[in-house]
């Protein structure tokens, strides 16, 4: 290729890069996927390498340019970064004294008109300055102490949504100003990565975009991936500028500039009120955080009357909203167990007052998270609490540690029942062995042993549940046992006739499947499928609850976690004695042939749909029994769909997937056939 022709390739790549880069970061409107967009960028540059001569500063490719700098050199502000008044009074107050004090320092008498203002966020990051010479981007510098920054041209260069050039704008100089922030999600990502990485969790977004933008490395820069809103301008010369500040906004999203859409030319105290009231209802729904809002006088010819006041502009006030974060003293952690009995340790909090409300708990999610972000009990932790989530501790004051801080370490007993908290391989959650027994997951357990796959009580929903625990009439599931007709009907919204239908239900749910009984006892990871599988290979409860861990990888379809967690539920006194309550009180099931010899169905996944002449429990177990696997739903899983009578969508999902499909006659001999091997 010669030069020309690269030259010209080069810019329509260029255009064509940015007008992506443009539908991706401002618009949030990407037309090509990822990969293409990759393609071009590799492209334009192979060819700025091959022609280093039509290489050019504002070229996509340049956003991270040469070695990491020894320090960051300060820059003398042209026209000083200066703050802002703030207020925090949560209420109507602020911007009644605000407006009251602009019409006061303007002469305005109560019978002119309401003066117009601008209204956007108070984004929380970092302000910086971005200065444009001839619509390049030639330096960014931070705020500094308002008059000095430091250079950060570097750092700032790889922000995508910041133009490297400013469209249509050839002006002399301009100084362009705002905010870098990152965006909450990417902040969670690029959480995730330092954590998979073994480095520490940042604190919050703002605080991750800080880092960032203070490096050394641009490349360290590049891959935390930050954004900017503009909210003004510093120095400015041959750029005509509008006589609003929201005209100004609006040239300045002309110009390729990110300009926040959360903003509004209001009229009076009641349009800045308005205005900080919707404001706080959409906090949490950002995708960025934000502390406030900032009122403006919209007119510049008004805000230069106004003038400035030491160090702040008269025109201008920062309305904030209720700290999300504050600091307080962990003094104690417990555990909370859950429905499932997750055991999850909680913080104890030094009441404090944030987002908000008084915070007295927050959630520590579990072990390895309390490890990771290193809390001991006596810490200064920051505490979270954003919109309406749960609070939660983000993380500790390292200086405020006192000497004697102790590390949490997980009971060995769950504190409600006294059984075994164990934590299985692969998981975050340590976990209350007592299913059966533990009053914290009765109900949830009740509800499990009661559905219409486990023993199939109909008519035992959530509600009476509930009314059946709280009462104290069922302390674990052998208690529905004793249950009368009688009692039931003394519950509330229980008519005779339906108490009678449910101890009917109760009674009859004692004749069940070994497979059922198992799958009933809710031992985690162990669903349909390997509850039938369990009793397939032992053929009674007796030799299941005897098996030891090495005993049970040996079944089919059970690996070691699965093994370690049944083992962990046998071995607890409390389930077992809910066990033998059930058979005392006449739960039993028929005998099951015990085969252990070859599987010649395994690795084979059925389905099993319609009716046939023999129940669907016993075609399922004779399936198990040859090492198949029996599932509920048809997927791209699923090896043979076997279809009875009157068969309804699962047999269109095979047909659709292409899944081969048996009818009775073809299961039978299926079977025949494997069980003679
Ligand atoms: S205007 C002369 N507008 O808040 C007025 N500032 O205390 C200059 N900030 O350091 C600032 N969002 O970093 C302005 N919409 C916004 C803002 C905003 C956040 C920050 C800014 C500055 C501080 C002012």
């Amino acid at each position: 290729m010669d030069e020309a022709t690269a030259s010209a390739r080069i810019d329509s790549l260029r255009r064509e890069i940015e007008a992506h880069a443009h539908r991706y970061y401002d618009l949030d409107a990407p037309s090509i996927p990822d990969a293409e967009y990759d393609r071009l960028f590799q492209e334009l540059q192979a060819l700025e390498e091959a022609f280093p001569a039509l290489v050019r500063a504002d070229s996509p490719t340049q956003r991270v340019l040469g070695a990491p700098l020894a320090e960051l050199k300060p820059v003398r502000h042209a026209v000083p970064m200066l703050s802002i008044e703030t207020e925090r009074d949560t209420g109507e107050g602020a911007a009644l004294r605000f407006d009251a004090r602009v019409r006061r320092a303007l002469e305005l008498s109560e019978d002119d008109p309401p003066v117009e203002y601008a209204a956007e966020l108070k984004f929380d990051g970092l302000a910086i300055n971005l200065r444009y010479e001839r619509g390049l981007l030639v330096q960014a510098a931070t705020r500094g102490d308002g008059e000095t920054g430091e250079d950060v041209t570097h750092t700032i260069r790889t922000i995508g949504p910041i133009p490297l050039r400013l469209r249509g704008v050839d002006a002399e100089l301009v100084d362009v100003r705002g905010e870098v922030y990152m965006r909450r999600d990417a902040f969670e990502r690029l959480n995730q990565q330092q954590l998979a990485a073994g480095q520490k969790a940042f604190v919050n977004p703002r605080n991750a975009a800080a880092g960032a933008v203070r490096q050394l490395d641009a490349r360290i820069a590049a891959a935390r991936p930050l954004s900017f809103f503009a909210y003004g301008v510093g120095e400015v010369r041959g750029w005509p500028l509008p006589d609003t500040h929201a005209g100004l906004l609006d040239a300045l999203a002309t110009a390729g500039v990110p300009v926040s859409d959360e903003r509004r030319v209001v009229c009076g105290a009641a349009g800045l009120i308005a205005f900080h009231q919707r404001t706080a209802a959409l906090r949490a729904a950002l995708p960025f955080d934000i502390d406030g809002v900032v009122y403006k006088v919209n007119a510049r010819a008004l805000q230069q009357q106004l003038g400035f006041k030491s160090r702040e502009p008269r025109w201008a006030l920062a309305h904030k909203f209720p700290a999300e974060e504050a600091v307080t003293v962990l003094e104690n952690i417990e555990v909370q167990i859950g429905r499932t009995g997750a055991v999850t340790p909680v913080a104890r909090l030094k009441p404090v007052f944030v987002g908000g409300v008084t915070v007295t708990n927050a959630t520590l999610h579990n072990e390895d998270e309390l490890r990771r972000k290193d809390v001991r009990i006596g810490d200064s932790v920051i505490v979270r609490r954003a919109g309406d989530v749960i609070p939660e501790i983000v993380g500790v004051v390292p200086e405020r540690r006192p000497a004697n801080a102790r590390l949490f370490e997980m009971p060995a007993q769950c504190p409600v029942c006294g059984s075994d908290v164990v934590r299985l391989e692969g998981e975050a959650a340590s976990r209350c062995t007592g299913g059966l027994y533990c009053p914290a997951q009765v109900k949830g357990a009740i509800a499990h042993f009661a559905g219409r796959r486990a023993m199939d009580i109909d008519g035992l929903g959530d509600k009476l549940i509930e009314q059946l625990v709280e009462r104290g009439l069922v302390r674990s599931v052998a208690d529905l046992y004793g249950l009368d007709a009688g009692t039931l009907a003394g519950l509330e919204r229980m008519a005779d006739k339906s108490a009678a239908n449910l101890a009917a239900a109760i009674a009859a749910s004692r004749q069940t499947t070994l497979a059922r009984f198992i799958y009933a006892l809710g031992i985690r990871h162990v669903g349909e499928a390997t509850a039938a599988a369990l009793a397939a290979y032992f053929g009674d409860l007796d030799p299941l609850l005897q098996a030891d861990v090495e005993a049970l990888t040996a079944v089919p379809d059970v690996g070691p976690v699965v093994a370690q967690s049944i083992h962990g539920f046998c071995e607890q006194p409390h389930n077992r004695e809910v066990i033998e309550r059930l058979r005392a009180a006449g739960v039993h099931w028929p005998a099951v042939e015990v085969r252990r010899g070859a599987q010649p169905l395994a690795g084979k996944t059925f389905v099993i749909t319609g009716t046939f002449s023999q129940s669907r429990d016993a075609l399922t177990e004779a399936l198990q029994r040859l090492g198949a696997k029996v599932t509920g739903s048809v997927s791209q899983k699923t090896d043979f769909v076997a279809i009875g009578e009157n068969a309804g969508s699962k047999a269109d999902k095979a047909a659709e997937l292409g899944i081969a499909t048996l009818d009775e006659a073809a299961l039978l001999a299926l079977l025949a056939q494997a069980g003679g091997e």
